[in-house]
């Protein structure tokens, strides 16, 4: 049987902490229930302890959600729990997401703090965690830089005090695949308790590899995928969901994972997202941009047009997109052309086809691409002009 893979969703919170990406506790919800729909296992719904408003966001999701856990993310610190355990307490399953830094660099620079003094507050934070619920998250930040020697002795002991899921993040997205995988390989096999929690993967896109890494931690042993909706996040962002769920669907074959993901609201979660926040998606963006199903070059849509799989490895229905599009413009050919002139209604002779492909190469040279009423100007002239020349 297929191993299933833990979809962990912080748009909510890492993609939600994102310059412009803000958003208010009502929008919040629209797309908290969203994600419900697509099937997310586990929702991040907020960081309560940065401000009322997401104390508040993150209630009225843990009482309004239902199927996913809804998990808070609070520091290694007291009152950050206390006040996750209070917003995440309505939640038919709820997690509390404890983090704190263990790489040198941060500990030395950022917090000031001696490792002895990052594993008490390991052992007094996760401890305290569980005694408000059975699931307990720990992250250690910028665990991918972290001395691995000191890294095994703080999940050790998160699994100790009773951490369910370790995640462990390449926070400032510095890995590559081989080295992530080798990391995650390494770690589970040194941490003697290691097999009592899900391991988890959760990285960020600075070098674009963010997708590539969390497959390659799969590989090394992880079983739970942080990620985003269009792979929003703290600067280049997170992985992103929509191309992790479609790697598993089309490359099952090298990618042997499910996920309880409803592929056919992808695209309907990443324009209300988009709508949500007002910041476009990236045209190009695989899966859910504007051109991911869209074919501009005379000889891709000839392909296309004689077999879609010439040039589409998955269907636009697969992911929610309602058709693929042949855009016009000066790459294209006759045949998507005569598509779109047959699309509008009209039948073109061979003659009169000639006559407005010239015509629209010729827009297109000076407009980037062809609206229908472009072509239907374009095809009033032409006829015009023909009756003119035959009078
Ligand atoms: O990138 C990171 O390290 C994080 C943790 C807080 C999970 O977002
Ligand atoms: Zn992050």
């Amino acid at each position: 049987m297929t191993d299933k893979l833990i979809i962990f969703d912080t748009t909510l919170r890492d993609g939600e902490q994102a310059p412009g990406f803000s958003m208010n506790t009502a929008e919040k919800l629209r797309l908290a229930r969203q994600l419900q729909s697509l099937g997310v296992d586990v929702l991040e719904a907020g960081f309560p302890i940065a401000s009322a408003d997401d104390a508040e966001a993150v209630r009225l999701i843990a009482t309004e959600i239902k199927g996913p856990v809804i998990a808070g993310l609070a520091r290694c610190d007291r009152a950050d729990i206390i006040c996750v355990a209070e917003s995440v307490k309505p939640a038919e399953r709820s997690r509390i997401h404890t983090f704190i830094a263990t790489s040198d660099l941060h500990l030395e620079r950022k917090l000031r703090i001696s490792r002895d003094d990052c594993l008490q507050a390991v052992i007094d934070n996760v401890s305290l965690a569980r005694t408000f619920t059975d699931d307990v998250e720990f992250s250690a930040e910028d665990a991918t830089r972290t001395d691995p020697d000191f890294l095994c002795r703080v999940v050790e002991t998160a699994i100790a005090q009773g951490a369910t899921t370790v995640n462990l993040p390449d926070t400032v997205g510095y890995c590559t695949p081989d080295e992530i995988e080798e990391f995650f390989v390494n770690i589970i096999e040194r941490v003697p308790n290691s097999d009592q929690a899900v391991f988890s993967t959760h990285c960020h896109d600075d070098l674009g590899l963010a997708v590539a890494n969390s497959l390659a931690s799969v590989r090394g042993g992880c079983r739970q995928i942080e990620c985003t909706i269009n792979g929003v996040g703290e600067r280049a962002g997170n992985a992103s969901l929509e191309e992790l769920v479609m790697v598993t669907q089309v490359r099952g074959d090298r990618v042997p994972y499910t996920t309880g993901i409803d592929a056919t609201g992808l695209f309907a979660a990443s324009q209300l997202l988009s709508e949500l926040t007002h910041e476009p998606v990236q045209a190009n963006k695989a899966i859910v941009g504007r051109n991911a199903f869209a074919h501009e070059a005379g000889i891709h849509q000839d392909g296309f047009i004689k077999d879609r799989r010439t040039y589409e490895i998955m269907r636009p229905a697969d992911v929610g997109v309602a058709q693929s599009t042949l855009v016009l413009g000066k790459h294209s050919g006759r045949h998507a052309l005569k598509q779109r002139c047959a699309a509008l209604g009209v039948e073109l002779s061979r003659l009169e086809l000639d006559r407005v492909y010239r015509a629209m190469i010729e827009l297109a040279d000076r407009q980037k691409t062809i609206e229908d009423s472009d072509l239907s100007a374009i095809i009033a002239d032409v006829r015009a002009s023909a009756s003119v020349g035959a009078a």
